[in-house]
């Protein structure tokens, strides 16, 4: 028994453990712009610190005397069961962490059977990341209001290589105001592009050092921006695909109520990790509101801030069905591959496990019997 404790042991310490010892590790191993890249928010970061106290500000109060001897952390989302109440969020470029990028990614995310959420800005194609991964996956889509074909064809593609899910973006209509991308020239707005009217900048590609840099800055500039985007566009998708349409970015409840109007399947409450409009609401404080005008009527996701098991708990007892990870996945990824991401989504898993088993509640399914207290 020692020996096998040994074991486990220089096998956890083989790995970072907080958050901020992966971020420290990724950030060792990732290029300076790729790192700002990733951790940075918007403007003065506002927002993205919100996501933070907003969360801490919000305390569970548990149940006593309820046999926990097993949790049960399995998830109904869209009729299909999984494993935990975990997705790890659609993030584009996963080159700039790691060589092997969405593809070790999607492999980690079999192992657990988590729903991968492929960018539309992904650095491996859709029909790669299926290839080598059989496990759950949804696809991202960054509108184009230029050629919409485009979409419906990326659209196409996910459907046939076998992807559960379209999760559009509706926060990005422009790139954020994010100063380090603006300084690394990682942004369009360095290019004095103010909005989606923009054409990519020859000059400016020229002058970038090597092909891969051009083609990732080229995927960003082309795709990502999106002004026109509007509710008929969701219509029209909704026309294309029989897959489940989700949206992504939703903080207002009005357009989740809209959202539901329009018969779209689910929405992600999101603001983008702090990364697209600053100064707006914690993603969790929006939460809490969605989820008291749409009751069940639609599944709500919930993203931003997430950086470990308690955060998801708080967040499904005030009313997700289902969290999605983003940079701890990706501080995982550059730090130690697709190992890297297993750990950590395996830790996310226990440590909701046991947050669970705490507070008195055996089956996820139970998890309105506890209390939420937000202070002021
Ligand atoms: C993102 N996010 C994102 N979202 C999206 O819909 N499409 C995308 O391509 C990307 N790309 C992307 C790149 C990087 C580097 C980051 C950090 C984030 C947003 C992402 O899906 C998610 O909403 C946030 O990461 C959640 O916030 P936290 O958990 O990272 O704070």
């Amino acid at each position: 028994r020692d020996k096998l404790m040994k074991e486990i042991g220089e096998n956890e310490m083989a790995f970072p453990l907080t958050f901020k010892e992966w971020e420290d590790v990724a950030k060792e191993k990732m290029i300076t712009g790729g790192y700002q890249y990733v951790s940075k928010g918007a403007g003065s970061e506002e927002t993205a610190k919100r996501n933070r106290t907003a969360l801490e500000k919000w305390s569970i109060i548990p149940r006593m005397l309820n046999d926990v001897s097993t949790v049960d952390v399995t998830t109904e989302l869209l009729g299909n069961k999984y494993a935990s109440p975990f997705l790890l969020s659609p993030i584009g470029m996963q080159k700039l962490a790691h060589t092997n990028g969405e593809i070790a990614t999607a492999q980690a995310c079999k192992k657990f059977m988590v729903p991968f959420i492929l960018s539309t800005v992904s650095s491996c194609s859709i029909e790669e990341v299926a290839e080598v991964s059989n496990g759950p996956k949804w696809f991202q889509l960054y509108w184009s209001h230029e050629n919409p074909e485009v979409s419906y064809s990326m659209i196409h593609r996910a459907e046939k290589a076998g992807y559960e899910a379209i999760v559009v973006t509706v926060d990005t209509v422009m790139a954020g105001w994010r100063e380090g991308d603006m300084k690394a020239g990682f942004s369009p707005l360095s290019l004095g592009y103010g909005s989606g009217n923009y054409k990519t900048d020859p000059v400016f590609m020229a002058s970038l050092k090597d092909k891969e840099e051009q083609s990732i800055i080229e995927e960003i500039l082309t795709h990502i921006q999106h002004p026109q985007l509007t509710w008929d566009a969701i219509a029209e998708i909704k026309k294309r695909t029989t897959l489940p349409i989700i949206l992504k970015g939703i903080l207002h409840k009005e357009d989740a109520l809209l959202a539901v109007k329009y018969g779209v399947d689910g929405i992600i409450v999101s603001n983008h990790g702090g990364r697209q409009l600053d100064g707006v609401i914690a993603s969790i404080d929006a939460l809490a509101e969605i989820k008291e005008v749409i009751d069940k009527q639609i599944p709500i996701l919930f993203d931003s801030g997430v950086r470990r098991g308690v955060d998801a708990v708080k967040a499904l007892a005030i009313g997700a069905d289902a969290v999605c990870i983003g940079r701890p996945y990706l501080y995982g990824l550059a730090a130690h591959g697709k190992v890297g991401v297993e750990k950590v989504i395996e830790r996310f898993i226990q440590e909701t496990e046991v947050t669970l088993g705490l507070a008195g509640i055996a089956r996820l399914a139970e998890i309105e019997r506890l209390g939420m207290k937000r202070e002021k």
